[in-house]
């Protein structure tokens, strides 16, 4: 039995977030016990991921702040990191999912490439959207969620995201995404980090964000990447998800430039360099 309250938020919820296939399974199994199962595990997810929005909501405000003054030192690492890993001068069709403040959108459509940054925060794509105007790039921005990306199947070449996968309570859904968006033989680029180890690998126990204690409270634990967020578990996430040519280094010119800007934020926040894990989708019937 579901009760009227829950159904009227669920549904109005529905309009709103649901992709289509969810929305028939609901209607199919409305009126059964596990359909209820089925109802409170999605408002779950949805109450999860509304507090995952206000939190990057809020974060706009100062999140990427320290570096404002030195973008361009920023876009310069980025392109050359894009360099090695594009190797042609064609242009390439890029989305970058979790873009925030849009730094690699903007320095890979700096390079000429056709670029879309997608984001599930308004207040990141109106920062995303502000630096490309600075920067004279144009960027094609939109909001959409990673676990449900509002772009067509096999037109990319490049998808790529930074920072995203430890934030996703289902990344397994964002890699399916990241390979429906490419075309065959296409480029996947994951980049993240530690963010909840002490040096001794055991977990930080808060974070230096107040807000974020408050918000990510019950959801963190739900995040399949916040814990053990290593470059060998997102390889096998990407292998199980019919990507190939696995790759992955640590990022130290990236690394470099973080220290080298705000030492005391880049002392807190990382206990190594981020990683980047490359990976291509396969080629059918290959
Ligand atoms: C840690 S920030 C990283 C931002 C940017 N990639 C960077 O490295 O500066 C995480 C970003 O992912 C976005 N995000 C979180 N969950 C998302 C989702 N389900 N779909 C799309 N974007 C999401 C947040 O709004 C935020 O902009």
């Amino acid at each position: 039995m579901i009760y009227p309250d829950e159904l009227a938020v669920i549904t109005s919820k529905f309009e709103l977030e649901l992709s289509e296939t969810d929305r028939n399974k609901v209607h199919e199994n409305v009126s059964t016990v596990s359909g209820r199962d089925f109802f409170m595990s999605i408002f779950e997810g949805l109450k999860m991921k509304d507090k995952i929005l206000e939190y990057w909501d809020f974060r706009s405000s100062d999140y990427h702040t320290e570096y404002a003054h030195c973008m361009d030192e920023e876009m310069d690492v980025w392109k050359s990191v894009f360099s090695e890993i594009l190797l042609t001068d064609k242009k390439v069709r890029a989305v970058e999912v979790g873009t925030g403040p849009g730094i690699l959108a903007i320095s890979l459509a700096a390079m000429g490439h056709d670029v879309t940054g997608v984001d599930l925060s308004e207040n990141m794509l109106e920062k995303a959207a502000a630096n490309a105007r600075e920067k004279g790039v144009n960027v094609l921005l939109m909001r959409g969620d990673a676990e449900d990306i509002p772009l067509k199947d096999g037109e990319y070449d490049f998808v790529l995201s930074k920072y995203l996968l430890w934030t996703l309570p289902q990344p397994d859904k964002f890699l399916g995404e990241c390979c429906r968006l490419l075309k065959d033989g296409g480029i996947m680029m994951i980049i993240d980090g530690l963010w909840f180890h002490n040096p001794d690998g055991t977990e930080k126990k808060s974070s230096r964000y107040e807000r974020f204690d408050e918000l990510y409270g019950d959801v963190k634990p739900n995040l399949p990447f916040a814990k053990e967020n290593t470059p060998e578990r997102i390889a096998d996430l990407a292998e199980s998800h019919g990507f190939e040519d696995l790759t992955w280094r640590f990022l130290d010119d990236y690394d470099a430039f973080l220290e080298r800007n705000d030492p005391s934020g880049h002392a807190a926040a990382y206990i190594k360099p981020p990683h980047m894990i490359l990976a291509k989708k396969k080629v059918r019937n290959s």
